[in-house]
């Protein structure tokens, strides 16, 4: 464990603003606890999921995001100086290169904005107030699940958390094999709760970019609308 330590890098900034410090703010979001069971198997959900495009236009309640972003990138044992800890998807060298955002749109008793997933607290971070899912939709070639969905989730990279150890294998091979381990979380978690998804890599990547309010040195890899079915 000790030999790790070495390779935690530096605090990301949104907007300015340290992860670290935008926690201690006031739009600091605490998530219901995520569930640890189900009545649906890993194995029932292996078999039935699949890329849902099309979902009903119904809110997902505020557990239901909680329950899907701890799916994704949730600690599931604390640990200083891990980004919050080890998570529910593996990661090179517990480097933790992909940071997420919960795109919401009609989620109940959350403000359509964007938000950042702390995973260490289990909470989310509000970095844009209002409804970006038409400049996304349109980002992602107008692929209309992104504009209807009620939530989205979009994964974003920071190369130089696996650079920085593993060189250019990190950039080359290891943060897509980190996103590809949390996104099949995701896929799998929604089927247990009856929320479709689809793994969406198809956009214009400047035009996501300007679209998301996120560092310079954050490179958006995925999206992932969410809605019932
Ligand atoms: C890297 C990657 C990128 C993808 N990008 C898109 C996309 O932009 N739009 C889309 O509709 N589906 C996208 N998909 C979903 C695939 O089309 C889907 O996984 C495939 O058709 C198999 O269907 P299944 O997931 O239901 O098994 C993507 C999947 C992967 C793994």
């Amino acid at each position: 464990m000790k030999n790790l330590l070495p390779f935690i890098t530096a605090v990301t900034l949104i907007n300015g603003v340290s992860a670290e410090s935008a926690q201690k703010g006031s739009d600091i979001i605490t998530l219901p606890k995520p569930k640890l069971e189900s009545k649906i198997s890993v194995e029932e959900a292996l078999q039935g999921r699949r890329s849902e495009r099309s979902y009903k236009n119904e809110p997902l309640s505020l557990s239901e995001v909680s329950q899907l972003l701890w799916a994704a990138y949730g600690v599931t044992r604390k640990m200083p100086g891990f980004r919050g800890g080890l998570k529910t998807a593996p990661s090179a060298g517990a480097t933790y290169p992909l940071e997420l955002y919960l795109v919401a749109g009609n989620v109940t008793d959350l403000p359509k904005g964007i938000y950042r997933y702390v995973p260490g607290q289990h909470a989310l971070a509000k970095v844009f107030a209002g409804d970006k899912r038409a400049e996304l939709c349109a980002a992602a070639h107008g692929q209309s699940m992104v504009r209807n969905a009620p939530a989205l989730i979009v994964y974003t990279a920071i190369y130089e958390r696996a650079t920085g150890r593993y060189g250019t294998r990190g950039k080359d091979r290891y943060v897509c094999m980190d996103l590809g381990h949390s996104a099949q979380n995701v896929y799998l978690q929604a089927y247990t709760l009856g929320i479709g998804t689809c793994a969406v890599g198809a956009f214009d990547d400047n035009a996501l970019k300007k679209a998301l309010p996120i560092a310079k040195n954050e490179i958006p890899l995925y999206i992932m609308p969410l809605g019932k079915i």
